[in-house]
C-alpha cells in the first residue's frame, strides 16, 4: 500500500503501490473474514466509523460490495449522489471532497471517469482514499478480488498462465490485473483486436496475440473483459458482431480450454459479445465467486486502511499470525 504518503495516511490508489507481501496479507485477512461472512456474522472492525462512497460513474458490484463490506464491519456507509449535489452548481471535485471530509468521515471510496482523480484527492485530504476505478488507469480492488479468486480455486498463482481477453487498451481492470498477477508469479498473455491492445503490450511485461485460439489450450485462466465503448472516442472495431466472432469467448473457443481452466469476467457482462451466455453458465465459470470475494477483499482493504490497530489486535486475539 501507499505507505510513504506525505501525510502518512494509507491509501489504495494503484496496485503498483502494493508489494507481493501487502497483497498476500490482504488475501490472508480476506480468507479469515470469509467463513464469518458466509455464516452471516458481522465483525466490529469499523464500529463507530463512517465511510463515504463517492461514485461519479455508474456501478453495481463495486459500490454495493463496498457498502456491504462497511456494514459487515459494523461501520456506516454514506452514499454520495452527484446528481442533485452542488457539483451541478460548479463546485469542484476537490472542494466537494474537502467539504465531505470536514463532516468527519473516516475514509472516501472514489470512482471517477478521470484517471488520477483519487491520487489528487489523496494529496489534498487527510483521510484514507480508496480508488474504486479511475478512468482507464486502475481498479485495484477488482485486481485484488480477481487474483484472490484464482488463488482460492487453484491454490497458487505461481507459474499459472493467465489470458486477458478483450479491450485491454481501455481497461483499468486489465492494468490492475497485470500488476497484481505478475507480482504473484503468474505468466500473462493479452489478446484482442489490434485496435484494442495498447501500442506496445510487451512493455507491460506480458505476451500478446491477436488470435484467442492460439492461447486457449495452455491457459489456466481466461479473464474476458467488456468492450468499453464509453471510453473510445469513436468505435475502434468494425462492429460488435465482428468482435464477438473473432474475439468473443464462445462455446467453440471454451472447448479449446483445459477441463480445469477458470473463466472470469469482472462484469458488467454483455452476453453474446465478449462471452456467450452458455459459457457464463459453464462449470468452469467463477464469475459469481468473484462477486462474493469482492466483499471480503474490500472488508480486508477497509479494515487495513481505516482501522489497522484494531485489526491487528483482533487477529492476534484469534491467534492469527498475519
Ligand atoms: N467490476 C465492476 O467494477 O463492476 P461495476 O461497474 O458494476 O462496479
Amino acid at each position: 500500500m501507499d505507505q510513504a504518503h506525505p501525510k502518512n495516511q494509507k491509501n489504495l490508489i494503484s496496485s503498483q503501490d502494493m508489494s507481493a507481501t501487502d497483497i498476500k496479507r490482504l488475501f490472508q485477512i480476506a480468507r479469515i473474514f470469509s467463513p464469518e461472512v458466509k455464516q452471516g456474522k458481522t465483525l466490529p472492525l469499523l464500529r463507530g466509523k463512517t465511510l463515504v462512497n463517492l461514485f461519479f460513474e455508474s456501478s453495481t458490484r463495486t459500490r454495493t460490495s463496498f457498502e456491504l463490506a462497511i456494514r459487515k464491519l459494523e461501520g456506516s456507509a454514506l452514499n454520495f449522489v452527484s446528481i442533485g449535489s452542488s457539483l451541478q452548481k460548479g463546485e469542484t471535485l476537490i472542494d466537494t471532497a474537502k467539504n465531505l471530509e470536514a463532516m468527519g468521515p473516516h475514509g472516501l471510496i472514489v470512482r471517477h471517469s478521470s484517471a488520477g482523480s483519487p491520487l489528487i484527492l489523496a494529496n489534498s485530504l487527510k483521510i484514507p482514499i480508496i480508488n474504486a476505478g479511475d478512468g482507464f488507469h486502475e481498479h485495484p480492488t477488482q485486481g485484488l478480488l480477481d487474483a484472490y479468486t484464482i488463488q482460492e480455486k487453484l491454490g497458487t498463482l505461481e507459474k499459472k498462465r493467465i489470458v486477458i481477453l478483450g479491450d485491454i487498451a481501455h481497461s483499468r481492470v486489465a492494468r490492475s490485473n497485470i500488476h497484481i498477477l505478475k507480482k504473484l508469479g503468474a505468466s500473462i498473455a493479452v489478446c484482442g483486436p489490434p485496435s484494442l491492445l495498447p501500442p506496445h503490450p510487451e512493455a507491460l511485461g506480458v505476451d500478446f496475440s491477436f488470435r484467442p485460439e492460439s492461447l486457449m489450450p495452455d491457459a489456466d485462466v481466461v479473464i474476458a473483459l467488456r468492450v468499453q465503448l464509453e471510453r473510445q472516442n469513436r468505435m475502434q472495431i468494425p462492429s460488435l458482431s465482428e468482435y464477438s466472432r473473432f474475439w468473443g469467448l464462445s462455446r467453440e473457443r471454451a472447448r479449446l480450454l483445459k477441463k480445469e481452466a477458470l473463466l472470469l469476467h469482472p462484469g458488467p457482462v454483455n452476453r453474446g459479445i465478449e462471452i456467450d451466455s452458455e459459457v457464463m453458465e459453464d462449470p468452469r465459470s467463477v464469475i459469481l465467486d468473484q462477486v462474493f470475494n469482492g466483499i471480503v477483499i474490500r472488508m480486508a482493504v477497509l479494515a487495513e486502511l481505516c482501522n489497522p490497530f484494531e485489526l491487528a489486535q483482533w487477529l492476534e486475539k484469534r491467534g492469527q499470525n498475519v
